[in-house]
């Protein structure tokens, strides 16, 4: 059956340009995007976001980096949706990723790593929920 998955294009992706190339990537790889925009998270929104990371020495790095400019925030479907974009976007270290994942194309680091790409169809739900109302998605 068909699934969904939340994705946000990260603050280092659209300022270097590669909002469309990511976004060709993910429809070339079969997901259908039922909801789409672009907002800057605050920094209480990029606390409570990452909430589950908030004792790690990355912590205050994560939020000043998510809240620096515009993201591109998404709900995908596809079969699989969870583990399959989790293949496509690649390893959370650039360094580490694949070949022809979205991460090894376009991050620049292990911190700034391009795209974000839920961890479970549970945490899918929570993030789509966080971003976007009900008539946002479609
Ligand atoms: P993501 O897995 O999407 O969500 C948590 C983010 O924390 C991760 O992407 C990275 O952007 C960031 N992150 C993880 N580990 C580190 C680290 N060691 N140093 C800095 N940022 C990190």
């Amino acid at each position: 059956a068909k699934s969904r998955t939340f994705t946000m294009i990260k603050p280092d992706a659209v300022e270097n340009g590669h909002v469309g190339a990511i976004l060709e990537k993910i429809s070339a790889s079969g997901f259908k995007i039922v909801a789409m925009k672009m907002t800057q998270m605050s920094k209480t929104d990029a606390e409570n976001f990452y909430a589950i990371h908030n004792e790690r020495p990355f912590f205050s790095e994560l939020v000043t980096f998510m809240t620096r400019g515009p993201i591109v925030a998404a709900i995908l479907e596809k079969e699989n949706a969870v583990s399959d974009f989790r293949t496509l976007i690649g390893a959370t270290n650039p360094s580490d990723a694949a070949d022809g994942t979205i991460r090894k194309l376009f991050a620049t680091s292990l911190g700034e790593n391009a795209v974000h790409g839920s961890d479970s169809d549970e945490n899918a739900l929570i993030e789509s929920v966080f971003h976007f109302s009900g008539r946002e998605i479609f």
